[in-house]
């Protein structure tokens, strides 16, 4: 059955066993939900809607369709992954679109959190609808909902803009096969799905991208100099071994500037935050604590190579009270 909410007496999926319990359920569930009908996905890359994917391919096949919206806010490289990995691997049927522009002229000048992230989550249903009247008969729209992410919009601490469903005024049901999964059951139904380990345990980026690390109003300089700062600590960790074992890492461009001197001139640019973070569902987090060398490698690295940045800070903040990012 279709569960609307997590079972109070639900037992933690821990084991490959219990994964495929849960994923023989949800098959039987799905196919039933949706008939011949067909089913649009909402297909950002991260492990929640590669393993929505996974499901609803293994569950419907063809009668999916995965949009990829480019909100401008993806991180480098992340759009051309996406396409290599689910057109040219996985043969998924693939819509890409680059909504660059839209997104970031509506969230010009707009300063504070909780309404960017309704732009971006608004317009997110709006590119799927426009998507889905090109295409014939969608009757669902699927998302990859998880539980913390209805757990923390109900209790006013963010609005996570995969949760609260569509305008009213659109035909779309929803389609939530993870919904009542924490991220750690996610990551093991979607190793027992068979999607490469790299995807499953990859760490998680958020709805709203790079816009919630560009606090305050985003704007194109900042913005590119968060991508690039979060390219050099993604290529770090990976060299350095912390890849995989690290279970989230970012860096944040805050919208203040502070002096500096570079080749004896002076300086006013940004700082860049580094986060690197550890936990197992979220609700709680603990900080990485990195090693002297890697710091001061980082440092020089952001500094030299990142066009206005001339400050960087470490931030060692677990969660509570600091939630994982700024906004
Ligand atoms: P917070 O900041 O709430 O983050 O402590 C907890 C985890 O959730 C991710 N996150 C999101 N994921 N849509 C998502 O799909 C969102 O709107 C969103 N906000 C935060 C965050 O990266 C972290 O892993």
């Amino acid at each position: 059955m279709i569960y609307d909410r997590r079972p109070d007496d639900m037992v933690r999926i821990t084991t490959p066993e219990l994964a495929d319990k849960f994923i023989e359920e949800q098959m039987e569930a799905l196919r039933e939900q949706i008939g011949d009908k067909k089913v649009l996905l909402a297909l950002s890359g991260g492990v929640d809607s590669s393993v929505v994917a996974a499901m609803l391919i293994k569950a419907i096949g063809d009668k999916l369709t995965c949009v990829h919206v480019n909100h401008g806010l993806l991180r480098k490289g992340e759009p051309e992954q996406v396409i290599e990995v689910f057109r040219n691997q996985m043969k998924a049927n693939l819509v890409y679109v680059d909504a660059t522009d839209r997104f970031l002229d509506k969230l010009a000048g707009v300063t504070d959190p909780e309404t960017k992230r309704k732009i971006i989550g608004g317009e997110f249903i709006e590119v799927f609808a426009e998507e889905a009247r090109k295409l014939d008969g969608i009757e669902f729209l699927a998302q990859g909902t998880i539980w913390p992410d209805i757990l923390e919009s109900e209790a006013g601490i963010k609005a996570h803009h995969n949760a609260g469903g569509l305008p009213e005024d659109m035909n779309f049901k929803l389609v939530e096969p993870v919904k009542i999964l924490f991220k750690d059951e996610v990551r093991i139904v979607g190793e027992r799905l068979g999607l490469p380990v790299g995807m499953v345990y990859r760490q998680p980026f958020p709805g709203p991208g790079l816009g919630v690390r560009c606090p305050g109003a985003i704007t194109r300089d900042r913005l590119e100099a968060v991508r690039e700062s979060d390219a050099i600590l993604r290529e770090e960790f990976a060299k350095n071994g912390l890849e995989g074992k690290v279970w989230q890492y970012f860096t944040v461009v805050p919208d203040f500037k502070s002096t500096g001197v570079k080749d004896g001139k002076r300086t006013f640019d940004w700082p860049c935050i580094i986060r690197a973070i550890n936990t197992t569902d979220v609700m709680e987090v603990t900080v990485e604590h990195l090693s002297d060398e890697l710091i001061d490698h980082l440092v020089k690295r952001i500094i030299t190579e990142v066009p206005g940045i001339n400050r960087v800070l470490f931030d060692y903040t677990p969660k509570p009270p600091a939630t994982v990012e700024y906004e």
